[in-house]
């Protein structure tokens, strides 16, 4: 793998199949706070290159967008101020009664449009960005993206794609299974 300029590696990790099948809308999910970074420049390639190829590209850009990252009551429009709330039933009661706030309805409205989801971000504390784990966290809601009887033949991610793209600081042989970094196979 080459290195970039900055010393950081990519490395990608494909569910699923391959890039070639019929699908033709693209999300690109990109956690980066710095528009000069070599992740936007990656985005920014990767949506020339898809769109060279007939897909049609969304990205939500989550600092851009001010992501709010943290799960709260608010969330759930449904939920009344002296209610005790647990999560995980505020959020699928919330999901059914299309309770949800606007800026989780429109990032699920994106899931559901895109065939191929990539997710674009540096390695940070052998994770991913705080931003994309909040990303996540509120827009995977109970019900949307896990719940019972998920994984389902026809649960609305079982005929996309999904691209992990990571750039990372370490060297690349440092990702080693044996190694305390660990694969990105087993990190992410
Ligand atoms: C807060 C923070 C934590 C980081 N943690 C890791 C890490 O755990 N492993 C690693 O290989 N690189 C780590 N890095 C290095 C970044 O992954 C690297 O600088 C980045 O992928 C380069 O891409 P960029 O130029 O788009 O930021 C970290 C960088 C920062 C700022």
């Amino acid at each position: 793998m080459k290195k970039k300029k900055n010393q950081a590696n990519v490395t990608n990790k494909m569910t699923n199949s391959s890039l070639t099948s019929q699908s033709k809308n693209a999300l690109i999910v990109l956690a980066h706070p710095e528009s000069h970074s070599l992740n936007h420049s990656l985005m920014e390639a990767t949506v020339k290159d898809l769109k060279s190829k007939g897909y049609q590209v969304k990205v939500s850009d989550l600092y851009a967008m001010n992501w709010d990252a943290f799960v709260k009551r608010s969330d759930f429009k449904n939920v009344t101020e002296v209610q005790a709330v647990s999560m995980l039933e505020a959020s699928g009661r919330a999901y059914t009664e299309k309770a949800l706030t606007e800026d989780v309805m429109e990032e699920q409205a994106k899931i559901e449009w895109a065939d191929l989801i990539i997710f674009q971000f540096p390695l940070w504390w052998y994770s991913m960005p705080a931003i994309l784990k909040g990303w996540f966290d509120r827009v995977f809601s109970n019900g949307f993206a896990y719940g019972f009887g998920f994984p389902r033949d026809d649960d609305i991610f079982s005929k996309k794609k999904a691209l992990i793209m990571v750039t990372i600081g370490a060297e690349e042989k440092r990702f080693s299974r044996k190694d305390a970094y660990c694969s990105t196979d087993v990190l992410l």
